[in-house]
C-alpha cells in the first residue's frame, strides 16, 4: 500500500471547496509522458494554480501505472525545485470498475473517478457507493458521473449520449457519498465534438460555431446541490490555430470542433470546479512537432522536437489557467 500522503500529494476536498466559493475551476490535465508532465507543472507553478494530474486507461497502458505515480511524486519535488509548491492531485480518469479504483487507491492516487454512468441508475449507485466506502477509508476523494457523454469515454464506449437528469442528482449524491459529480451538458471527448451540420457559421471568420452547452441543466443541478463540486469532462476547445498548423504541415484533421472557451469560462464561474482537458494538449504537441520537423528537416534529436512540443503545451496551459479556468493565483 502506497499512500498519496507519503508522496506529497493532496486529495480534491480543500481545492474544490475553494474553487466553488471562488468562482473558478481547477485544471484537470491528462498526462502520459515526461514532456506533458513538465509542461503542466511549469505552467501551474508559473501561474500559481493548483492542478489535477489525470491518468487514463490509455496512459496506464502506455506508460505503466507504477511509473506514473512515481512521476507524480517527482512532480511534487519538481514543483518545489521550481520555487513554488502547488497542490497536486493524482487522479484516476474514468475508472471503469471497483478493482481499478482500488488498485489506484492502493498505489498512491489521491482521487479516483468511478465511471459507472453507462450502467443502469441503480447499478451506478451500487458500484459508486462501493468505491466511495473503500476510498474514504484512506481519505481518497471520489468523482462519480451521471449522464453519458457522446464519444468514447476511455474504456467506456458510449453509442448513445444522454444529458444528466437534474431530478436524479440529490438522490445519487446522498446515496453514494461521492465528493464531486461529473455531469453531461453537451460536452464530449475528442477533437470532433460536433458535426458541421449541427453548427452555424460565423459570417466574419467563416469558422463553425457549435450549439451552446445546456446551461439550463447546469443551473438546475446547481440549485439542487448547492455548493457541491461539479465536473465537466470533454472540455477541450480544439483551438483552430493548432488544427490549421497540423493540416498545413502534412496532417489531415477534418471537422475538428470543440467547446468555445467563453462557455467554459462561464461554467468555471459556477459550481463547475474541475474541467478536464486532454485533446487540446494532444493538438498543441502535434502541431509543434509537425512544424518543427517540417522547418528543420535535418533534425533528429527528439529533445529538439519534443522540446518544441513541451514549450507550446506550457504556453497553452498557462493561457487556459488564466483566461479560461481562472485558476491562476489561487495557491
Ligand atoms: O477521457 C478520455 C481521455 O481523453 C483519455 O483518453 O485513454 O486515449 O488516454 P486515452
Ligand atoms: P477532451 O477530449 O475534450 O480533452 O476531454 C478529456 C477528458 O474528459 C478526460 O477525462
Ligand atoms: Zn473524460
Amino acid at each position: 500500500m502506497v499512500s498519496y500522503k507519503d508522496l506529497g500529494l493532496v486529495n480534491t476536498r480543500e481545492m474544490f471547496k475553494k474553487a466553488v466559493t471562488g468562482g473558478y475551476a481547477i485544471p484537470a490535465y491528462n498526462f502520459n509522458d515526461m514532456e506533458q508532465l513538465q509542461a503542466i507543472i511549469q505552467a501551474c507553478v508559473e501561474t500559481k494554480s493548483p492542478v489535477i494530474l489525470q491518468v487514463s486507461k490509455g496512459a496506464r497502458d502506455y506508460a505503466n501505472i507504477n511509473l506514473l505515480y512515481n512521476m507524480a511524486k517527482g512532480a511534487v519535488e519538481y514543483s518545489k525545485f521550481l520555487g513554488y509548491q502547488i497542490p497536486i492531485v493524482l487522479h484516476l480518469d474514468h475508472g471503469a470498475d471497483f478493482d481499478i479504483c482500488k488498485s489506484c487507491i492502493d498505489n498512491g492516487f489521491s482521487s479516483v473517478m468511478i465511471d459507472a454512468s453507462s450502467h443502469p441508475y441503480e447499478e451506478n449507485i451500487e458500484i459508486t457507493k462501493k468505491v466511495v466506502e473503500y476510498a474514504h477509508k484512506y481519505d481518497v476523494t471520489v468523482e462519480g458521473e451521471l449522464g453519458v457523454l457522446s464519444g468514447v469515454e476511455d474504456e467506456v464506449a458510449s453509442e448513445q449520449s444522454h444529458y444528466t437528469r437534474p431530478e436524479e442528482v440529490i438522490d445519487f449524491v446522498s446515496k453514494t457519498g461521492v465528493d464531486s459529480l461529473a455531469i453531461s451538458i453537451g460536452t464530449s471527448h475528442g477533437a470532433n465534438k460536433f458535426k458541421p451540420e449541427q453548427c452555424t457559421r460565423d459570417p466574419k471568420t467563416g469558422r463553425l460555431i457549435p450549439p451552446s452547452l445546456r446551461f439550463d441543466i447546469l443551473k438546475e443541478v446547481e440549485e439542487k446541490l448547492k455548493g457541491f463540486p461539479i465536473v465537466l469532462h470533454g472540455s477541450s476547445s480544439v483551438p483552430q490555430e493548432y488544427v490549421d498548423i497540423i493540416n498545413k504541415f502534412g496532417g489531415n484533421l477534418k471537422d475538428s470542433i470543440g467547446i468555445p472557451e467563453d462557455q467554459l469560462r462561464q461554467a468555471a464561474k459556477s459550481a463547475v470546479c474541475k474541467i478536464n482537458i486532454d485533446s487540446d494538449g494532444r493538438l498543441a504537441m502535434t502541431a509543434a512537432v509537425r512544424k518543427y520537423l517540417a522547418e528543420n528537416p535535418a533534425a533528429f534529436d527528439p529533445r529538439k522536437y519534443l522540446g518544441a512540443a513541451r514549450d507550446e503545451l506550457k504556453k497553452m496551459y498557462m493561457r487556459k489557467n488564466i483566461e479560461v479556468l481562472g485558476s491562476n493565483d489561487k495557491c
